[in-house]
């Protein structure tokens, strides 16, 4: 069954989490089974009176008790009005919807690459694997413009005691890496060959990691990423979401990148950027 009518979900906590960013607490009112069995990458559609409603990753995925997080940009009208409100406040929440990251059985050699806000919809990832509930050994790369943009701080300080985590900024930072994080992808792959790398951020830093890994040897099929479009039903009905013949809220938003390809959306012909 299409679920289009918001649930209630109330504004637990928040706090400020990056520039222009927040790191919100929402409780789902008697959660389905459906919210406990969320994967990471899924997203929700979140509901703010007299501003509709607009889809968000999860950080954390929701408990017994319906507590997940969230982490949010203010971008406009509805993100505005949502850094406005007080803990307590009622709001709307369908979800989960679409499809997340590949889930891991076996032992797997995994590169993450985010930058920026991508880094949210990999958080519920990371954590499962620093927990060590996933058989995988990760390494991540996290770019971003400069440490003010960069989000997720308490939970980077965690992962950086469970895995190998690489930080990057576009602009100089005193004692930490300067450059795209595509400079940092020739050097770990010559220590250790991924079985599978994942990536979220800006398109074009989607486009050029997965050209640059397949270039170095990565087969198409083995890397996954997450697409951003604009969404309104987040069920497959409005066709707002459209990524050549799929609707990325129902086949994405994570997608393998031989799909994509084959969708004709992105393509290895582009040359590595970096
Ligand atoms: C699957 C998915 C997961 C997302 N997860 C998160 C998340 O975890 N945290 C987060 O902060 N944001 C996330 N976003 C983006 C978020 O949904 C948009 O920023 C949303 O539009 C914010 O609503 P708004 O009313 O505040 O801004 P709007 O007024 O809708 O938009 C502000 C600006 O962003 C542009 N914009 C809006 N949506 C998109 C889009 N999909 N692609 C390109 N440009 C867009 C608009 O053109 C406008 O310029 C996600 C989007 C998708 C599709
Ligand atoms: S958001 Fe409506 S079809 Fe995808």
């Amino acid at each position: 069954m299409l679920e289009l009518t918001p649930r209630k979900l109330r504004l637990l906590d928040y706090y400020d989490d990056g520039e222009d960013a927040r790191h919100f607490s929402f409780a789902i009112e008697s959660p389905w089974v459906s919210d406990l069995q969320t994967i990471a990458g899924q997203f929700f559609m979140l509901a703010l009176p007299g501003f509709g409603e607009a889809p968000f990753t999860y950080v954390s995925r929701p408990d017994s008790q319906g507590h997940f997080n969230a982490l949010i940009r203010r971008t406009g009208a509805l993100s505005n009005a949502l850094f406005e409100l007080s803990a307590g406040a009622v709001l709307g929440y369908r979800g989960p919807f679409g499809k997340g990251w590949p889930l891991f059985f076996s032992t797997h050699q995994v590169l993450v690459v985010a930058g920026g806000c991508g880094l949210a919809p990999l958080a519920g990832l990371l954590d499962e694997a620093a927990s060590l509930q996933l058989p995988v050994h990760l390494r991540v790369i996290y770019g971003a413009r400069r440490q003010a943009t960069q989000v997720l701080g308490r939970e980077r300080e965690r992962w950086k005691q469970a895995m190998d985590f690489i930080e990057t900024f576009d602009l100089a930072v005193a004692g930490q890496p300067q450059g795209s994080p595509l400079t940092h992808l020739a050097p770990l792959f010559a220590k250790q060959m991924p079985d599978a790398v994942l990536c979220c951020g800006p398109q074009a830093l989607m486009q050029a990691t997965a050209d640059s890994c397949v270039s170095l040897g990565i087969p198409a099929n083995k890397i996954w990423l997450s697409m951003e479009r604009r969404m309104h039903c987040g069920v497959g009905l409005c066709g707002h979401c459209y990524i050549g013949a799929s609707y990325a809220c129902v086949d994405g938003p994570v997608y393998r990148y031989d799909r994509l390809q084959a969708l004709q959306v992105l393509s290895c012909e582009h040359a590595p950027a970096g």
